[in-house]
């Protein structure tokens, strides 16, 4: 998924104008900027290329989801329904504003079963948040009824597929709000920072003041703000900005190279009879990112990520059954409930539920599924050569 891959003269050019100036704040100093205003262009250009009506930069795809979920009014006592493959920053972000994360199966789209979230529904639940993982996307349309038809917020972590779509709109601007990152190893990458995108002019007002430490920016003297609310520091600099600026004028030459890779890979792919494909509700939306695979029994996947770590192939693919980071079953910290300071009460008890909960659902399908990165850099040599080799290896794992 990496921009990074494509960082030039556009990122330098970029970084050195505000290096010039020396202001590496977003907000103040008016005369001594020059003009040069990177986060606000930046925000501009994510309207533009997104289509949302509103965007507000963050220091982290983290920040934003904590960002939004506060601006949304979720807090203590509030559910958030969201999946179980994911990353921890999803639930962390619940957590850190006192709500509690719900967390439920996924299907084979590998992000939330309707069936499964409105299971989970109770007179607490506030919030149904779709991540949608590895450049793909959730079941949106069943989602949205669900929030319609229980009047719940519909927040979308798309930290993982910028440049998605689903039905023609981008991941990220269909839900009341929805939060991109742009971390290292994101499609577009400024080392670290992250957007809340929103079409409500209230969502957003509020998300402006929250990164700042709930300054209204009214005025041009920054003492001199008022507070209508407590605030944060979720503030991304204006060097991270000039990068992601460059890199957004980049997005759609990125999308192209990945969709191409994509496809080049499936053909492979598709020759061996046991390998099925991840659902994806909508084929065109898909930003291509990863290939992700199936073989049909745990036995076979785990075969097959032996042989690729016998033949120095692994790398880039992932097998998310046995993964940190992204799973339910390695979370200890969570379903321990091990936290520096306390939890309240309601967090603590539903996390340490999570201990028992039976996720053999999900476990039946991560168990099978590995999901294959895809280089921005790879020639076309490179990328039969990849794909045969990743046959290869299947074929011979499974007999
Ligand atoms: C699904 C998901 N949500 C949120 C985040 C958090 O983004 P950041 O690393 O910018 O804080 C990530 C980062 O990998 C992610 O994958």
């Amino acid at each position: 998924m990496p921009g990074f891959e494509f960082f030039g003269e556009e990122e330098r050019k970029e970084v050195n104008e505000v290096l010039e100036t020396g202001i590496l704040m977003r907000y103040g100093f008016d005369a001594a900027r020059k003009g040069r205003w990177k986060a606000k262009e930046l925000e501009t250009e994510i309207n533009k290329t997104f289509g949302s009506k509103y965007a507000q930069l963050t220091s982290s795809g983290t920040s934003a989801l904590t960002t939004a979920l506060s601006v949304l009014g979720v807090g203590y006592g509030d559910e958030v329904i969201m999946p179980c493959f994911t990353f921890v920053a999803s639930f962390e972000a619940v957590l850190s504003v006192g709500a509690i994360p719900v967390l439920v199966d996924i299907d084979k789209t590998l992000t939330l079963h309707p069936a499964a979230v409105k299971a989970a529904i109770t007179p607490r639940t506030k919030c149904i948040m779709p991540v949608h993982m590895c450049g793909s996307m959730a079941d949106l349309d069943a989602l949205k009824q669900i929030c319609a038809d229980h009047q719940l917020l519909l927040l979308e972590d798309a930290c993982q597929s910028i440049g998605a779509t689903y039905k023609g709109q981008y991941l990220g601007t269909i839900g009341d709000a929805g939060t991109y990152s742009f971390d290292f190893v994101k499609t577009i990458t400024c080392a670290e920072g992250g957007v809340v995108m929103t079409n409500s002019e209230d969502i957003y007002t509020k998300c402006d003041g929250f990164t700042d430490h709930g300054h209204d920016h009214l005025g041009i003297d920054r003492g001199a703000d008022l507070h209508p609310f407590i605030g944060y520091n979720y503030r991304i600099s204006e060097l991270h900005a000039a990068v992601g600026l460059a890199q957004i004028r980049k997005l759609h030459t990125f999308l192209a190279i990945q969709k191409k890779t994509h496809a080049a890979l499936k053909a492979i792919l598709s020759a061996i009879p046991e390998v099925s494909f991840r659902e994806i509700p909508d084929e065109n939306g898909d930003s291509c990112s990863f290939i992700s695979w199936f073989l049909p029994t745990e036995e076979q996947t785990k075969a097959v990520i032996a042989e690729l770590k016998a033949q120095g192939i692994l790398a880039g693919n992932f097998y998310w059954f046995d993964n940190n980071w992204h799973y339910i079953r390695k979370w200890h910290h969570l379903k321990k409930a091990t936290t520096l300071n306390a939890l309240n009460d309601l967090q603590r008890e539903a996390l340490l539920k999570l201990d028992t909960q039976d996720f053999s659902a999900t476990d039946a399908i991560m168990n099978c599924c590995v999901s294959t990165s895809i280089s921005l850099a790879w020639t076309d040599e490179q990328i039969k050569d990849k794909g045969d080799k990743l046959a290869a290896a299947i074929r011979k794992a499974i007999g």
